[in-house]
């Protein structure tokens, strides 16, 4: 899928966040927003998700006009968002359920993503009884088996240590690539962007090289 953004106005209320912003996304790209807390990171993805209301401008999606949420376009947040009463398994069947694919179908495709993330052995766990970076790749196995064409990553590695956040950031390279998922990925930190991404815009700054040099110097204005 490929995304225009066209002189994007947003925000709450009566205060716009993002102002006439120009972002255009190639099918299958990769773009990391980076900037500093409170630039509106999470707003964009929240536009072009179809969860706030656009103030002027446009978000094309494919040439069509975002104007509410979608099935393929999914938003993965820090927080992991799993229910805590059922089991990895059935986190991951749960959307497939509600898109009424069938129960053999479901769980089918629901193992076989467990399984790509590493955790066959864990479909019967409750999210308690998983590791945070566990966690995080039952999130990215329920997101992915839904088979978006869009993913709108908001941090999801915040809250992970180096090590679990690599193996992740690997994992989540390879698969993408893989599907050939266009992505738009926000994150704080510089060596992700620069591990991730394609491009990276600094919001505010702009479009800079994919080099640690470069976007640092951008992100500290
Ligand atoms: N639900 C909301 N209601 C009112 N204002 C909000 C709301 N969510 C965010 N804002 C404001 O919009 C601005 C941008 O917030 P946003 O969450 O997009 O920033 P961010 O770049 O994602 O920051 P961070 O890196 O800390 O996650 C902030 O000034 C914030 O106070
Ligand atoms: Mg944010």
């Amino acid at each position: 899928m490929s995304v225009r953004i066209e002189g994007l106005t947003v925000g709450y209320g009566r205060s716009s966040v993002l102002r006439d912003l120009d972002l255009t996304i190639s099918d299958g790209e990769i773009l990391v927003v980076a900037g500093p807390s409170g630039c509106g990171k999470s707003t964009l993805l929240r536009a072009v998700a179809g969860l706030l209301p656009i103030v002027s401008g446009q978000v094309l999606v494919d040439g069509v006009p975002v104007r509410g949420t979608s099935r393929d376009r999914a938003l993965v947040f820090q927080d992991d968002g799993l229910l805590p009463w059922r089991s990895a398994l059935r986190n991951v069947e749960l959307p497939l359920a509600l898109q009424g694919v069938s129960k053999v179908e479901r769980r089918e495709r629901a193992r076989g993503w467990l399984d790509r993330v590493g955790l066959a052995a864990f479909e019967r766990y409750l999210p308690r009884e998983l590791s945070g970076g566990m966690r995080q790749r039952v999130q990215l196995a329920r997101t992915l088996a839904q088979g978006p064409r869009l993913v709108l990553m908001d941090e999801p590695f915040g809250a992970l240590d180096a090590r679990t956040r690599g193996a992740m950031q690997e994992l989540v390279v390879e698969v993408l690539r893989e599907t050939g998922t266009t992505t738009i990925f926000v994150t704080h930190d510089v060596d992700e962007a620069v591990l991730l991404g394609d491009r990276v815009v600094v919001l505010g700054a702009g479009e800079v090289d994919v080099r640690r040099e470069a976007i640092l110097a951008a992100v500290q204005g």
